[in-house]
């Protein structure tokens, strides 16, 4: 297969996973057989610097001819602490996802058994954890009306949606659980938000095309208590744009790392692909960052297109690098490996045609020389 991939590293840590994240790809396209075509773009932070703007029209326009888009991350505290400030990098971020349409961000979380004592939860109770996430992606309170009075004294963000923004998001949440276990669980502020009312009435319609899946609701200041307490009771969580940004940030701690969350944004179109979480400025440079949340990302670029076999080697890579703890410092405290080696180690498993690292059922996990 021929794919041309928009490459927008971004800010702080962003260029230094996605350089590991490419690595792995080019890996895949030489043992499958499939050409890919990498390409730059700059945004966020390095893009106001250099274009005065956090998402250049050369940019945008890269990424709506490519066949997908490998994001790194977005954000920079010298913004961050300006509120003043008139132009920020998230800004690219959000205008790409609404120029390319992509309303659906969907973000799988599993415990790893290896690492359930990286959790600060208790391991029983995350111990088989494996839900996904559909978040609304380019509606809500992000993207209505937003007001700054004259005086300076009040502000407003306006809280929008449509039926049909609701329902493109809910088919394929709803897809989705028809695949898994057949449980969706609408997480909203129904009692008190009338947006979340509608998200309610239409999701419930809606239920009646998939009679196979069981839908219930809660209310998202007890789902983010019961994302801790059992979070083992989720299949497919489908929710708004903020509250779906905050439930996975939480749901990340499941995991033992936030470096280890993929995401893949979707629409009737475009497609892109980012880790969620973000640009980690102060390990910037340091080869300290997890590159696995990009690399996951990547494979379900892969899955995407429907190169399930490809995704699936990946997926296997990184379960063995786990396994064998060739893993940055946020998994692996005391003998950690850089951003870097973690990347290489990945692509010589994904390389390694005689298949024998990955079937190998009795490897001796200890005594491979590999790197
Ligand atoms: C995310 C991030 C973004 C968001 C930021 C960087 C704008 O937190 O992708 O979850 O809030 O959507
Ligand atoms: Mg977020």
């Amino acid at each position: 297969m021929k794919l041309n991939i928009a490459v927008l590293p971004g800010d702080g840590i962003g260029p230094e996973i996605t350089q590991q994240s490419v690595k792995v790809l080019k890996a895949v396209a030489e043992r499958f057989d499939h050409e890919f075509h990498f390409e730059e773009a700059a945004v966020g932070a390095v893009a106001i610097d250099i274009l005065g703007d956090p998402l250049p029209d050369s940019t945008l326009e890269l990424c709506k001819k490519a066949d997908a888009v490998l994001f790194g991350a977005i954000g920079d505290p010298k913004y961050d602490n300006d509120p003043s400030a008139k132009v920020r990098p998230e800004q690219g971020l959000l205008k790409l996802r609404k120029e390319l349409g992509l309303y659906a961000n969907i973000r799988p979380v599993k415990a790893y058994d290896k690492l359930l004592d990286r959790s600060p939860l208790k391991a029983e109770n995350i111990q088989g954890a494996n839900m996904i996430i559909f978040r609304e992606l380019t509606g809500g309170i992000y993207f209505g009306e937003k007001t700054t009075a004259e005086d300076g004294r009040s502000a407003s963000d306006l809280c929008f949606y449509t039926v049909e923004e609701i329902e493109r998001v809910a088919h394929l949440a709803f897809k989705s659980a028809q695949t898994r276990n057949k449980k969706l669980t609408l997480i909203d502020k129904a009692n008190v938000l009338e947006t979340s009312r509608l998200w309610r009435k239409t999701v419930t319609e809606l239920a009646k095309q998939y009679e196979d899946v069981q839908l219930d609701f809660l209310f998202v200041d007890n789902a983010a208590m019961q994302m801790i307490l059992n979070p083992k009771q989720f299949d497919v969580i489908l929710t708004e744009n903020m509250f779906g940004d905050i439930i996975s940030d939480e749901a990340s701690v499941i995991g033992g790392s936030i470096g280890l969350l993929e995401s893949a944004s979707v629409g009737d179109g475009n497609a892109l692909f980012e880790p969620i979480h973000g640009s980690y400025p102060q390990a910037a440079g340091l080869g300290i960052a997890n590159p696995v949340a990009s690399i996951l990302s990547a494979a379900m670029l892969l899955e995407h297109f429907g190169l399930h076999d490809e995704a699936l080697v990946v997926k296997k890579a990184v379960e063995i690098s786990i396994q064998l703890n060739i893993c940055t410092k946020d998994i692996n405290k005391d003998n950690h490996y850089s951003t870097e080696k973690v990347g290489d180690f990945l692509e010589s498993v994904i390389s390694d045609t005689e298949n024998h690292m990955i079937n190998n059922e009795n490897l001796n996990f200890g005594q491979m020389t590999i790197i």
